[in-house]
């Protein structure tokens, strides 16, 4: 039997249209788009160039302010370190560089660098019990040393989406550069106005229904020359990033940004919603207990879900559940590790109900015979665990 798939927010399928779009750039046209001097290479780089100006449709942005990368933690290292190293090279006064204590472990970490091998200052910037950044906080630790400010547009575990254009004013009063890693906004919100709003953007193209290895940095026209490259060669990119780029990949993340920014994209994240309410409510009268984290319904991601099971173990559940549910508990990408969810842990949950916390993230394809199965199993996997302990 299929599995049932409700990790939206670790990776969602490829759409077909998507794929449709990408197939004829694997073995038909395949020639390397920086090749200028024959017809092959000008047709792969016209499809990059359309692939550009659909990520920078999407956000309000100019085609040549997009860099394509490998996805949002090489859009993440890029922003932090390119703006950081090349600041420390200049000898510029501005050495401080605040995070959202909630980021990404890919943030998070590219932080820890900056502070141990870069030296600079790193301060996280404190949320409230729903994910929120504290404002009069984040106003207190802004100054005029301040490099950098690094905060997620949409939390990948508890959904919070925070409200960027507030933050925005706050951080650009003080001449800081705004970078956003908005890997989970598609699928959450429009994005219309994110290159307005900030100076640096992450996106990757699998949490939009595009292909795995693409992502991409926004970075403003004008901050392009304070940015120092990660990855050095034939000057690809404005470069800022070297390398032949994938152009099946480039064409896959251009029209999942396409479909992200249409009228029938804004349409399935209402239906999401009403999907992920629907859902909530069945796991509220299941005969167990249950604590939900993040904002209210309408505040969060419109296909996440942070439960905690108290008494249970998070790891024995999705174990029980397999292999006939997905789902994830804390971060994918910190899946493995034997911790408790930074994330939760900062909006204050004590190891213990961290430990017992999943997140389940609906997408545009979950049906409601998804969801009474889901239920279901879940159940079972509750009855069965219980019955362990006995
Ligand atoms: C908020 C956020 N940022 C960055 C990433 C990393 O994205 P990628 O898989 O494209 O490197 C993820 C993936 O889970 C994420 O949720």
């Amino acid at each position: 039997m299929k599995t049932l798939y409700l990790d939206h927010q670790a990776s969602t399928p490829v759409d077909d249209r998507v794929l449709q779009e990408m197939l004829p750039f694997f073995s038909e046209t395949f020639g390397n788009p920086h090749s200028s001097e024959h017809a092959s290479g000008w047709q792969s780089s016209a499809a990059i160039d359309t692939a550009s100006q659909q990520v920078a449709d999407l956000i309000g942005a100019d085609s040549d302010e997009v860099i394509f990368t490998s996805g949002a933690t090489e859009a993440n290292n890029l922003a932090l370190l390119g703006l950081a190293r090349r600041a420390a090279l200049t000898g510029s006064s501005r050495r401080r560089v605040l995070l959202s204590a909630i980021e990404h472990k890919c943030v998070l970490s590219t932080g820890r660098i900056l502070a141990d091998q870069y030296g600079n200052k790193v301060d996280l910037v404190p949320v409230d019990q729903d994910g929120y950044i504290i404002l009069e906080e984040l106003e207190r630790l802004l100054d005029e040393d301040v490099l950098l400010v690094s905060i997620m547009a949409v939390n990948n575990e508890i959904g919070t989406i925070q409200d960027i254009k507030v933050l925005s004013e706050a951080i650009r009063k003080c001449g800081a550069v705004f970078h956003c890693d908005a890997a989970q906004a598609p699928t959450a919100m429009s994005v219309k106005n994110l290159a307005f709003h900030t100076d640096m953007a992450s996106l990757s193209a699998h949490k939009m229904y595009g292909p795995k290895g693409i992502g991409a940095l926004y970075i403003r026209r004008d901050l392009q020359e304070q940015i120092e490259p990660q990855i050095y060669g034939g000057g690809q990119q404005n470069g800022l990033r070297s390398g032949t780029l994938p152009t099946p990949l480039c064409v896959g993340m251009g029209a999942a940004a396409k479909f992200m920014g249409s009228a029938e994209a804004s349409k399935k994240r209402s239906m999401l919603r009403a999907r992920t309410d629907r859902f909530l409510d069945m796991l509220t009268v299941l005969p167990w207990p249950t604590q939900f984290y993040g904002p209210d319904r309408d505040k969060r991601h419109a296909g996440n879900i942070s439960v905690g099971f108290p008494g249970f173990n998070a790891q024995d559940i999705l174990g029980s559940l397999q292999p006939h549910l997905a789902a994830s508990t804390g971060s994918a990408c910190t899946s493995g590790i034997p911790e408790p969810s930074h994330v939760l842990r900062t909006i204050g949950l004590a190891a213990e109900q961290a430990d017992s916390v999943i997140r389940f993230s609906l997408g545009f394809g979950t049906s409601d015979d998804d969801l009474e199965r889901a239920v279901q199993l879940i159940e079972q996997a509750l009855t069965n665990l219980s019955s362990d302990f006995i």
